[in-house]
């Protein structure tokens, strides 16, 4: 199964990107994920990265390139989640994968509105040991404000102030819907109602993802 994932900031992409890993035993890539590790770690990725990320700009798109490309070398199933959000992103992809001889299943579009992905992003909250991601609202871990599962003090993202999550959804609209677009024409997206309860776009996810197999 080769799947990319698409949606605003906050459209649950990381949420359900990690659903159907499990489900169908494959390998969940979050570019944001291994930015974020890179920046903990403050590695000479993460150094380059993390100013860029707090002002919700994209990372140049020969750094993301050349970090999937690492990755898709090894991996036969894959979902990959925030990438392509360019269409230099996307080209470079297909080159990729044709050298590779590998082909994407389909492009999953989890579609919410900007007034919802405002509201989920506010009330957002991760650990920053584990990466286990919370909603103070739909989600709350059992422990206030605990992770569940190693029990550090969860926090809120840098680049989850309103204001950054205004300016994400805007570069969002300007580079990545083009890029939706692309693979619309190339039939290849399926949108599900990401307006829904958690487990609602799971189950929907699930039924249409069963025929990849
Ligand atoms: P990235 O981490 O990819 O950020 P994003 O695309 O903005 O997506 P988010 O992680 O904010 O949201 P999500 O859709 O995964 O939602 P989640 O499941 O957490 O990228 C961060 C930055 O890295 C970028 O701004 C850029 O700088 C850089 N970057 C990354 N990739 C790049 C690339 N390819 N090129 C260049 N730069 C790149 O859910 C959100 C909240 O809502 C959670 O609290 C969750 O519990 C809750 N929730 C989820 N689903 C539901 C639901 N159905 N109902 C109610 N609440 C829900």
């Amino acid at each position: 199964m080769k799947l990319l994932f698409f949606g605003p900031p906050g459209a649950g992409k990381g949420t359900q990107a990690k659903m159907v890993a499990e489900e169908f035993d494959v390998e969940h890539i979050s570019t944001g994920d291994i930015l974020r590790e890179a920046v903990s770690k403050g590695t000479e990725l993460g150094k380059k990265a993390k100013a860029i990320m707090d002002r919700g700009d994209l990372v140049p798109d020969e750094i993301m390139n050349g970090l999937v490309k690492e990755k898709l070398i090894e991996l036969d199933s894959f979902i990959l989640d925030g990438y392509p959000r360019t269409l230099e992103q996307a080209l470079f992809l297909d080159r990729t994968l044709k050298e590779l001889n590998k082909e994407i299943d389909a492009a999953v579009l989890i579609d919410v509105s900007e007034e919802e992905v405002v509201k989920r992003i506010s009330n957002r909250r991760v650990c920053p040991k584990c990466g286990k991601v919370y909603n103070l609202i739909t989600l709350k871990p059992k422990e206030d404000e605990k992770c569940d599962v190693c029990g550090t003090k969860i926090v809120q993202r840098d680049d989850d102030k309103e204001e950054v999550v205004r300016g994400r959804y805007k570069v969002y609209k300007a580079n990545t819907e083009p890029v939706i677009e692309y693979y619309r024409k190339n039939n290849k997206i399926i949108t599900v109602n990401g307006a829904q309860d958690v487990e609602e776009v799971t189950k929907e996810l699930f039924n249409i993802l069963r025929r990849f197999k």
